[in-house]
């Protein structure tokens, strides 16, 4: 069991979740993308394409968790890990070379504005360093304040620029980094 990633905030339960999971996943995943379209490198319509195969896959290839409330998902994030330029299939511990990415993070508008998305960080921040990680790095929408307010109080930087900033025609992202 990862470091801080069970417990309860009020009546909410934070899950380690498994592959058996994905349907929850699935649900919270297409809940974000729909709610929030332009703040993920990825589309509801990539997601709408996935099988239980490649929800199963999702999962595995990361550690996931979920907020929940009476049972039902109001939150989720992932802690990924890349290696050469590409994501692992799995969450692996420290070397060098790789780098843990703090990746899907959402809180349903409901369950906002009460400290879910800091506790969602500092649970990935935690099982990065469990594994070994120094820093824990992420890619914000260049527009998303909200999530920018919450990684900068949490203690995200912006990475130094290079001018290689992540963007296509609908999306442009930026890196902040965390010291663990
Ligand atoms: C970004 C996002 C995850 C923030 O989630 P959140 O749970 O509201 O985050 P927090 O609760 O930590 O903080 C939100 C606000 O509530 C306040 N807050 C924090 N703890 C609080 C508490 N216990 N009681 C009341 N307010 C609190 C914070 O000060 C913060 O205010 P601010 O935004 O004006 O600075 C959420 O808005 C979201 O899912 N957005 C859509 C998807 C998205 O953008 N994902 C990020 C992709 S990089």
């Amino acid at each position: 069991m990862a470091d801080g990633s069970s417990g309860l905030v009020g009546q909410r339960e934070l899950v380690l979740i498994t592959e058996d999971d994905w349907e929850s996943q699935r649900d919270i995943r297409t809940a974000a993308l729909a709610d929030a379209p332009d703040m993920f490198g990825s589309t509801l319509a990539d997601a709408l394409g996935f099988d239980e195969q490649d929800w199963r896959r999702g999962i595995r290839a990361t550690t996931c968790w979920q907020l929940r409330q009476a049972g039902m998902p109001v939150g989720m994030v992932r802690l990924s890990v890349r290696e050469g330029g590409a994501d692992c299939d799995r969450v692996v511990p420290a070397a060098p070379g790789r780098t843990a990415y703090l990746i899907s993070m959402f809180v349903a508008p409901e369950a906002r504005g009460t400290g879910a998305g800091e506790q969602l960080v500092a649970t990935v921040a935690a099982e990065a360093k469990r594994l070994g990680y120094q820093q824990l790095w992420l890619d914000v929408a260049k527009h998303n304040e909200a999530a920018a307010r919450l990684y900068t109080r949490t203690g995200f930087r912006w990475a130094e620029s290079d001018g290689a900033s992540r963007h296509d025609d609908r999306h442009c992202e930026l890196s902040m980094v965390l010291d663990l």
